[in-house]
C-alpha cells in the first residue's frame, strides 16, 4: 500500500485489527532517516529500530555492544522519517535484564528522547518483571522469543530454536505469559514453522516471524540483508529482494574511474 492510500498512522491497535481480518503485517528494520523514508513511503507497516544495527551498521559480531544512546540516536532519525509506519525500538542488551526499574528508566528515555511508539524486549518469564513495569507506564511492548540474539553466549549457536517438544512447550508458555502481561505482539525468531502457526492460532496478539514460517501474522527481515547490502549472511529464511552491494560497488567503481580520468565533473556539472 502506498502512502497516498495510507490514511492513518499504523498503531498497535491497527496491528490487532490486521490480525483479526487476516491481513499480514510487513515489518522491516530501519536505522537511519533516508532509508526509513524510503521504507515508509513504500508502505511498510512497522519499522523496527533493531539492535541488529550493532552488526549491520556498527560492524560488531553480536548485538551486545550497542548502547542505549546509540539506539536512541538511530530511533530519532527513523521517527523523523516515518510518516505512517509504527516505529518500535529494541531495548539494547543491559538496559532491562534483571532490573525492572532500570528497564522502565531505559524505556522512558527511548520514548521521550526519540519519539518512538513502542519498545521490544527479548525473553519471556525471565524478563517478565521488566516487561510488566514498562507496560505499567503506558509504554507498548513487543516481545521476542525463539532465537534471542542478546543471549547468544548462553545458546552458544544461532541454530533453530524449540525443535524439541520441551523447548516448544516452554516457548508457548512464555508467549502466553507475554500476551497475558499486555504485550501487543511477539517476534518469533528461527523456530519451526508448525510452532509459529500454532502460536499464531492460539494467541490473539500478532506473531511476527523471522524464520518462523508462513503461518504467522506477519514477517520481519533485516533490511540490509533483504536488500543484499550484507553479502556474508545467508540463512535459509532470508529472501534477497535486491543485490545492492553489487549495484553500489559498480557505481563507486564508475565514479572512481570518472574522477581519475577527469570526466567528472563536466562543464554542465560545474558553476
Ligand atoms: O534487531 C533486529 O533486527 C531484530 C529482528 C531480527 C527481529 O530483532
Amino acid at each position: 500500500m502506498s502512502t497516498e492510500t495510507r490514511q492513518r498512522r499504523v498503531t498497535t491497535a491497527r496491528l490487532a485489527e490486521m490480525k483479526a481480518r487476516g491481513e499480514k503485517i510487513a515489518m522491516l528494520t530501519a536505522y537511519d532517516y533516508s532509508t526509513a523514508r524510503i521504507l515508509d513511503d513504500a508502505g511498510i507497516d512497522v519499522l523496527l529500530v533493531g539492535d541488529s544495527a550493532s552488526n549491520v551498521v556498527h560492524g560488531h559480531e553480536t548485538t551486545l555492544p550497542i548502547t542505549l544512546d546509540q539506539m536512541i540516536d538511530h530511533a530519532s532519525a527513523v521517527v523523523r522519517a516515518a510518516r505512517a509506519a509504527l516505529v518500535i525500538v529494541d531495548m539494547p542488551f543491559g538496559s532491562y535484564q534483571g532490573d525492572s526499574r532500570l528497564a522502565l528508566e531505559s524505556a522512558v528515555r527511548i520514548m521521550k528522547e526519540s519519539g518512538a511508539h513502542a519498545v521490544k524486549m527479548e525473553g519471556g518469564e525471565v524478563v517478565i518483571e521488566s516487561i510488566r513495569r514498562v507496560l505499567s507506564a503506558g509504554i507498548p511492548v513487543m516481545g521476542h522469543l525463539g532465537l534471542t540474539p542478546q543471549s547468544i553466549y548462553r545458546f552458544g549457536t544461532y541454530v533453530v530454536r524449540a525443535k524439541d517438544a520441551d523447548e516448544a512447550e516452554h516457548l508457548a508458555r512464555d508467549a502466553a505469559l507475554l500476551q497475558q502481561a499486555g504485550c501487543f505482539g511477539i517476534v518469533l525468531e528461527k523456530i519451526p514453522a508448525a510452532l509459529g502457526a500454532r502460536l499464531s492460532r492460539e494467541l490473539t496478539i500478532p506473531m511476527i516471524g523471522i524464520g518462523a514460517g508462513a503461518g504467522v501474522d506477519g514477517q520481519v527481515l533485516v533490511t540490509h540483508d533483504m536488500l543484499g547490502i550484507t553479502t556474508d549472511f545467508s540463512p535459509r529464511f532470508l529472501r534477497r529482494y535486491a543485490e545492492l552491494a553489487t549495484l553500489i560497488a559498480d557505481a563507486c567503481r564508475r565514479y572512481t574511474k570518472d574522477v581519475k580520468e577527469q570526466s567528472f565533473p563536466s562543464r554542465e556539472e560545474s558553476y
